[in-house]
C-alpha cells in the first residue's frame, strides 16, 4: 500500500466518509444555518461558497489535516522559492515570478529572475504600443489589423482563453486569429480574406520545435512571401519562445524574438511574452491587470491558512470526490459567455498536470490521481448535458462561476441569466422528492394512475455537489484570478497525490509513432511494424487519399 493510504489522515477520512457518505446536503442546510457564512471564502472580490458539498466540519478538518500530513504548505513555499520542485525535468516552477508585482526579488539557482522578467514586460509594451498606435508598419507601410497567434497547447490555448475573455476591452480595428491544429482547413479558414500588408504573425512556441506549429508557421510564411516577398518576414513576423537558434534558422529577426526561460512550463506560460498577442490586443495595461489579478490570487494562497484558502479548499473537496467517493468527472461551468473558452483552457492545465500514473519516487499508484475535467457556458449547457447531472446514474463534482455584472447590461438578460446560476446548483443540492412530485401531480388534478406512472421520472435524488464561484465583472484582473486560482488548486491536487504535476512524458509516445508512420503514408516505406489495426487503417487512408499525400 502507499504511502498515502497508510497516513493517519487518510484512514481517519476513510472511516469518517463510511459516516457520511449518505448524509443529504438539505438536511445539512437544515441543521445548520450558518452553513454558508462557514463554508464560504474571499479573495479580491471574489467569492468562493463551498456549502454545498457533502462534508461537515469534521470532513474539513481532516481534509486540512490531510493537507497539512501531505506538505502541501510546505510544497508551496518550494514553489515559491524557486526550487526545482519538477523533478524529472530537475526544474524550477516559477510562473508565480511572472506576475510578481511587488518588490521581492525571486531567486531560481541564486539569481534573481526579475530584473529578465521586467525587461521582458517592458519589451512587451514597447512593441505592442507601437503596433496598436501605428509606429509598426507592415512592409509595405500600412499599420497592423490582424494578429495571428500561431502556436498549439500552453502556446495557444490560455491566449485564446484570455482574449475570449477580455472581448470587450478589444479595439474595432485589431482583431486576433489563431492557428493551432496542424489540419490545413485550420490555417486556410484562418488565412481567409486575411490582407497580407496588415497582418502579422506571432509564431508562439516555447520549444520551437513544436511539429505542428513550426508546420503552420512555414506555411504562414509561404503565403505572405508569395504576396509581399521574402523581404517583408521582417516586419510581419515575430517569435515568442525559449529557443533563439530556432528562432534565428527560421529567419526570425532576434531583435523582434520575446524570449521567456525553461522555469516557465507550457501550460504555465500565459503570463510570459506567450501572452504578447493580449497585449497586442487589449493592450499591455489590461495584460499587467491580468497579472495583478493573478498576483492577488498568489498572494491569498500563499499566506492564507488552510481553512480560507480557496485553492486548498478546492482542491481537498476534489480530492474527497475523487479519493473516496470514487468519482472520475469534475465540470467547469462559467455563466458568462466571454468565459466560454474557460473549460477547455482548464483542461490542459488539469490535465496535462495531473493525468498520472506513478508517483514522485516512480511508483505505480494504488490511488486516482486528476479527473477528466470538462464544461461549458451556461445557460447553453443547461440545454445539453446536465440531464445527467440532474438524473443521470455517473456522478459528477462541478464549478459553477457566476459574474454579478454584464459588461453589457441589456434588460432582463443579466437576471435572468444569473437566476439559472442559482437556481442550478440550489436544485443539484435540494433535488426533488418522490413526495413532493406526487404532491405537485396531485395539485395539477392528474389521477392515481397517471401519478403513479410519472412520479419516478420526475423525482431527482439531489445531493450533487457544487462549488459557487462569483466574480464582480469579467475583467482582466478577475480573470487572472481565475486562472491562478485553478493552476494552484491543481498544484495542491499534485502534491497530496505526490506526483510531478509539471512533466507531460504521456504526449510523447503518439508523438513518436507517428513520425515513423509518415513515410508510410506517403508510401515511401513499407506498412510494417505495427498491429493489425494500425495496418489494416493506414492502408484504407492510402487507398482513399492517395492523391493528396
Ligand atoms: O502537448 C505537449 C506540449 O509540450 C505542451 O505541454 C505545450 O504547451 C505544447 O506541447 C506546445 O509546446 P511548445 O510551446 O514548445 O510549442
Amino acid at each position: 500500500m502507499s504511502g498515502l493510504k497508510k497516513t493517519d489522515a487518510w484512514i481517519a477520512l476513510q472511516k469518517h466518509f463510511e459516516e457520511v457518505k449518505d448524509l443529504h446536503m438539505r438536511d445539512l442546510f437544515a441543521a445548520d444555518p450558518d452553513r454558508f457564512e462557514k463554508f464560504s471564502t474571499r479573495c479580491s472580490g471574489m467569492m468562493l461558497d463551498y456549502s454545498k458539498n457533502r462534508m461537515t466540519d469534521q470532513t474539513m478538518s481532516l481534509l486540512g489535516n490531510l493537507a497539512r500530513t501531505c506538505g502541501v504548505e510546505e510544497a508551496r513555499d518550494h514553489m515559491f522559492a524557486g526550487d526545482h520542485i519538477n523533478a524529472s525535468e530537475d526544474r524550477a516552477v516559477f510562473h508565480v515570478a511572472l506576475r510578481n508585482r511587488s518588490n521581492r526579488p525571486m531567486h531560481v539557482d541564486g539569481q534573481d529572475v526579475m530584473p529578465d522578467v521586467r525587461s521582458v514586460l517592458d519589451q512587451m509594451r514597447n512593441f505592442s504600443e507601437d503596433v496598436r498606435e501605428g509606429r509598426w508598419l507592415g512592409a509595405t507601410g500600412k499599420s497592423i489589423r490582424t494578429i495571428v497567434n500561431i502556436g498549439i497547447g500552453g502556446s495557444d490555448l490560455g491566449v485564446i482563453m484570455a482574449l475570449q475573455s477580455l472581448r470587450f476591452y478589444q479595439r474595432d480595428d485589431l482583431s486576433p486569429r489563431f492557428i493551432s491544429n496542424v489540419d490545413s482547413s485550420h490555417l486556410v479558414a484562418t488565412l481567409k480574406g486575411l490582407d497580407p500588408e496588415t497582418t502579422l504573425f506571432i509564431v508562439s512556441s516555447k520549444s520551437f520545435t513544436t511539429q505542428e506549429t513550426m508546420l503552420n508557421a512555414k506555411s504562414a510564411r509561404s503565403w505572405l512571401v508569395k504576396q509581399l516577398g521574402a523581404q517583408a518576414i521582417e516586419k510581419h513576423f515575430v517569435a515568442v519562445s525559449t529557443n533563439e537558434a530556432e528562432v534565428k534558422n527560421f529567419g526570425i529577426n532576434p531583435d523582434y524574438m520575446f524570449p521567456f526561460w525553461d522555469w516557465v512550463g507550457g501550460r504555465y506560460s500565459v503570463w510570459s511574452a506567450i501572452g504578447l498577442a493580449i497585449a497586442l490586443i487589449v493592450g499591455m495595461d489590461r495584460f499587467e491587470e491580468m497579472l495583478e489579478g493573478a498576483h492577488a490570487m498568489d498572494e491569498h494562497f500563499r499566506t492564507s491558512p488552510i481553512e480560507h484558502n480557496m485553492p486548498i479548499v478546492m482542491a481537498l473537496l476534489g480530492v474527497w470526490y475523487t479519493n473516496f467517493f470514487g468519482w472520475s468527472t469534475h465540470a467547469v461551468l462559467p455563466y458568462d459567455q466571454y468565459l466560454s473558452r474557460f473549460p477547455q483552457y482548464l483542461q490542459q492545465v488539469d490535465m496535462e498536470s495531473n493525468g498520472k500514473r506513478v508517483g514522485l519516487d516512480g511508483q505505480v499508484l494504488d490511488y486516482t490521481t486528476g479527473p477528466m475535467v470538462f464544461g461549458h457556458a451556461g445557460t447553453n449547457a443547461q440545454h445539453s448535458f446536465f440531464q445527467l447531472f440532474h438524473q443521470g446514474t455517473w456522478d459528477v463534482s462541478m464549478d459553477f462561476i457566476g459574474v454579478a455584472n454584464n459588461h453589457h447590461p441589456l434588460r432582463q438578460h443579466q437576471t435572468i441569466l444569473l437566476s439559472h446560476f442559482l437556481a442550478q446548483t440550489e436544485a443539484l443540492m435540494r433535488g426533488k422528492s418522490e413526495d413532493e412530485v406526487r404532491a405537485e401531480l396531485k395539485a395539477q388534478g392528474l389521477v392515481q394512475d397517471e401519478i403513479d406512472q410519472l412520479a419516478p421520472h420526475k423525482t431527482f435524488p439531489g445531493n450533487k455537489p457544487t462549488n459557487s464561484l462569483v466574480l464582480p465583472l469579467v475583467t482582466p484582473f478577475t480573470v487572472g484570478q481565475l486562472m491562478a486560482l485553478y493552476e494552484h488548486k491543481t498544484f495542491v491536487q499534485g502534491v497530496i497525490w505526490n506526483i510531478n504535476s509539471f512533466d507531460q512524458w504521456g504526449v510523447e509516445l503518439g508523438k513518436d509513432l507517428a513520425k515513423q508512420i509518415i513515410p508510410q503514408l506517403r508510401g515511401e516505406e513499407h506498412v510494417t511494424n505495427h498491429d493489425s489495426s494500425t495496418k489494416g487503417l493506414l492502408k484504407y487512408v492510402r487507398r482513399l487519399k492517395k492523391e493528396f499525400i
